[in-house]
């Protein structure tokens, strides 16, 4: 081991992407195989059996980078120290409940996790959220780690980013690694908004390529759009090994830099970028290098596009509103 372990925590250890997740953290997957690891798992106090069950399952693995599992029950202890936060625990829509109301349950999570981050976490802390309502989530916990630079706080849209890529790629006969430059734009949600105009194949225009608006309107961006619920359709249970995929590539990219020539989406705080207003946190184009992302900028919006990116602005809008009212934010 050339460096001090970087502490990671997750929540919702216990959950399936919990589970899909941790083996790959503690096998090197996030961080690079240099970099050891300490996880700091939390969970509620009725799952906390089930986490210490899965860590027993961690030390079988006998993990060259695992330098350590403590599992916790409450969020302060949870976070401090904390290098990457994986914010994976959520509560569910169950039946009957309105967006108010699952976005108020929410914030009786993420409130008191950004405040946890804003007292222990590491300086140089960087968060990912992935429990639902991903972005707006994410908007709750930034709002109470006031200390905390607000670009440190995301939201995960890199599993529509990679079913899009999916997608194109057997659209077009190739192999994913020949598709760059996709864009998830706005929501981690059925309103979001793939976008091929910029994206490439084998180096010329994927939406030339395609040469089909109506396959890109009636069936790609639909598909991906609502890929979880045919997920949740088919296995009965929500995504879980391929969001905790995502998870990692988020993670792994934003600290060890993308590739040349190509760019990676990701949910983060607002510029003003794109006309998407300030602070809400949405999906962008973003290249990274040396542990931070910038917008890629300078990309031609057509009508089309506009219209599809301002619709699911405009709920993001629309849900940071309601966080607003619940005094959440
Ligand atoms: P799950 O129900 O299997 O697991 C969630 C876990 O979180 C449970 O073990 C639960 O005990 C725990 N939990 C609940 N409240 C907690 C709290 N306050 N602190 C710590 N832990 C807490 O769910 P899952 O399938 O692992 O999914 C987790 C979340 O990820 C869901 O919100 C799901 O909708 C979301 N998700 C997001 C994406 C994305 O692309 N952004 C993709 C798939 C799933
Ligand atoms: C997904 O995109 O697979 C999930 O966000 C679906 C869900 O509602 O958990």
């Amino acid at each position: 081991m050339t460096q001090a372990p970087v502490n990671v925590t997750v929540t919702g250890a216990a959950g399936q992407i919990g589970y899909a997740l941790l083996f790959r953290i503690a096998s090197g997957q996030l961080l690079g195989q240099d970099t050891p690891v300490k996880l700091r798992l939390l969970e509620i106090p009725q799952a906390v059996t089930a986490a210490e069950g899965t860590a027993l399952e961690l030390e079988d693995c006998a993990f060259p980078l695992l330098a350590g599992v403590d599992i916790f029950d409450n969020a302060k202890d949870a976070f401090d120290g904390t290098n990457v936060g994986l914010l994976v625990g959520a509560r569910p829509r169950a039946k009957g409940m309105e967006r108010g109301d699952l976005l108020e349950a929410n914030g009786g999570i993420f409130k008191p996790q950004g405040e946890a981050i804003n007292a222990g976490a590491a300086d140089d802390v960087k968060i990912l959220v992935v429990g639902n309502p991903a972005n707006t989530n994410a908007l709750i916990a930034q709002a109470h780690a006031p200390d905390v630079p607000k670009e440190r706080f995301t939201a995960m849209t890199r599993l529509d980013h990679n079913r899009a890529a999916a997608q194109l790629a057997t659209k077009l006969g190739v192999g994913v690694a020949d598709i760059k430059k996709l864009t998830i734009w706005g929501n981690h949600s059925a309103t979001q908004y793939p976008d091929i105009f910029h994206a490439e194949v084998d180096g010329k225009n994927a939406a030339q390529a395609v040469g089909d608006q109506t396959w890109l309107e009636d069936e790609f961006i639909p598909r991906v759009a609502k890929r979880g619920a045919e997920i949740i359709e088919a296995r009965g249970a929500s995504s879980a090994a391929s969001a905790a995929n995502a998870a990692i590539d988020h993670v792994h990219d934003w600290v060890n830099g993308t590739s040349e020539g190509d760019w990676v989406s990701m949910g983060i705080p607002s510029d003003g970028s794109y006309d998407v207003p300030e602070g809400i946190i949405s999906s962008f184009p973003v290249t990274t290098s040396g542990g931070k992302y910038e917008i890629v900028q300078g990309l031609e919006i057509d009508e089309f596009s506009r219209g599809k990116i301002d619709a699911s602005v405009k709920e993001l809008t629309e849900e940071r509103d309601t966080v607003r009212q619940l005094g959440l934010v």
